[in-house]
């Protein structure tokens, strides 16, 4: 057999050192967290599989690009690089530098929408949805009905379904419509991509009808990947390519560099029209700072503009995503349920059909994220109820179809090791699911619950029980050895 496997296109140069945890330390840890993985304590999690956003190891020569920082107030030299770093890759006219994504997210609500307005979108973002309720909104899903299906193994995913973006069209006026936010590689379904045949046929119903199209690229770049790899016609073409005709289609976007850009902190708006252009520029000075920094340092957005040169090289792109599917393949052997395909930046776990025994209710995917960590010292994250909220209407909770843990893997961070000592962990929960106890809300956060909220487990204490088959063997659990 002619077997040839690709390798990280980097050696490392910098190590941090990790911190193991006994059992006894985690169960307490968890505890004191209110069963919420995002209220852990960094240095009590042993491999942080919480996020991809802000946790990416930048390179030497975007390090070397923070002792080039231009800290000018106005007209940094660095928001010059970073401009021409966009215009490069992303192809819009303007760029708004943010702190973060959310902060091009609210100027971009506050400037399009008004009370009453109806926003659709391939699946809600959590922040992008809030950003927009906030301005007066209405969020619509238009995602294709594959997408809320952790089986369909169909490759885009993420596409939007053109019948139910005419019939909201039809029915609510376009006028009321002001814009369609369309997310690349859709964090909520998993990271599923959006073909750019969809895309295309998306942009110009809206654009026949008078509505704008913005892009949310905060993972353009891996969508871009995924249609090289799966769309006809796009195998030979480069990503670079592939992202600057994926935003050529659309009027402007928001971004959080905190993905697919390879910083710690950024983000960006952009827009093509003059005219909206200038009124952006004129509230990021509000709520962020002078349009030439938009609330970040002249360091951070040449390191931004390095990651944004470094993101789209093929080597990168294809390490990034092929050590999700390294840990999503090893899942999807020892039969834990996935969402599939495996997405971009992360593997999702079902946790309804992980843990069968718990109802909706009992918040399975927020148990299952407790567990975990209990289990091994990996931090997940839930992507279910809790991340759903409760409608703005009816204040009922939202229960989504999909309830899911997202073990996210940060850019260029671990090794395959680290995603082994993940699987055995996910898969020794699988074997004896019944350990997992449900959880129920002690304290519920007005708005985002799912970064505050504090829970309980329904019964006896503890969110994982002891394992029965680890005592037969006479080891003790967890993968840390401990
Ligand atoms: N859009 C998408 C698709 C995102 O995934 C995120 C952040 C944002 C917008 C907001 O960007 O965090 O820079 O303000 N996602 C993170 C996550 C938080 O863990 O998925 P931000």
């Amino acid at each position: 057999m002619n077997r040839r496997s690709w390798a990280e296109p980097f050696k490392i140069k910098m190590v941090e050192p990790l911190r193991m945890s006994t059992l006894d330390e985690r169960e307490q840890a968890i505890a004191e967290a209110g069963f919420n993985t995002f209220l852990l304590r960094s240095e009590d999690v042993y491999i942080d599989l919480l996020t991809d956003s802000g946790t990416s190891a930048m390179s030497d020569r975007q390090w070397a690009g923070l002792m080039v920082g231009d800290e000018a107030y106005a007209g940094s030299a660095n928001y010059y690089h970073l401009e021409a770093a966009v215009h490069r890759y992303y192809g819009y006219k303007h760029l708004i530098p943010t702190h973060q994504g959310r902060g091009a997210e609210h100027i971009l609500s506050r400037l399009m929408i008004r009370p009453g307005d109806v926003v659709p979108g391939n699946m809600y973002f959590t922040t992008t949805r809030a950003h927009q309720e906030l301005a007066g909104a209405r969020f619509v899903d238009v995602i294709n009905d594959a997408a809320h299906d952790s089986l369909d193994e169909s490759p885009f995913k993420g596409n939007v379904d053109l019948a139910k973006l005419e019939r909201l069209i039809a029915d609510v006026g376009a006028d009321r419509i002001p814009y369609l936010c369309l997310q690349c590689c859709v964090n909520m379904a998993g990271g599923q991509p959006v073909s750019l045949a969809n895309i295309a046929a998306t942009a110009a119903l809206c654009h026949r009808h008078g509505i704008k199209v913005m892009l949310d690229a905060t993972r353009a770049v891996e969508n871009a990947y995924f249609i090289k790899l799966r769309e006809p016609g796009y195998g030979d073409k480069s990503i670079e390519e592939i992202l600057r005709e994926i935003c050529s289609h659309t009027d402007g976007c928001t971004n959080s560099a905190k993905k697919d850009s390879l910083v710690n902190i950024g983000g960006f708006l952009c827009l093509n029209d003059d005219g909206l252009a200038e009124q952006a520029r004129n509230l990021v000075v509000l709520f962020e700072g002078l349009h030439t920094y938009g609330g970040l340092a002249g360091r951070d957005m040449e390191a931004m503009a390095i990651g944004i040169g470094e993101s789209v090289q093929f080597e990168h792109v294809r390490a990034r995503v092929g050590q999700v599917e390294y840990l999503g393949r090893q899942l999807a052997a020892a039969g834990v349920p996935i969402v599939k395909p495996i997405g971009g930046h992360g593997v999702f776990i079902d946790a309804v059909r992980f843990l069968p025994h718990l109802s909706r209710e009992e918040l399975p995917a927020q148990a299952l994220a407790a567990a975990l960590y209990v289990d091994s010292g990996v931090r997940a994250m839930e992507r279910g109820t809790v991340s759903s909220g409760r409608d703005p209407d009816t204040g009922k909770n939202i229960v989504p179809r999909l309830e899911l843990v997202r073990l996210t893997i940060p850019r260029r961070v671990y090794t395959q090791a680290h995603m082994d000592v993940t699987a055995e962990s996910v898969i020794a929960l699988h074997e004896e699911p019944q350990r997992v106890v449900g959880l129920r809300f002690t304290y519920e956060p007005k708005y985002l619950r799912f970064f505050q909220a504090r829970f309980e487990p329904v019964e006896g204490g503890v969110v994982l029980r002891p394992s029965a088959k680890a005592a037969e063997r006479g080891v003790v659990t967890g993968a840390t050895g401990q």
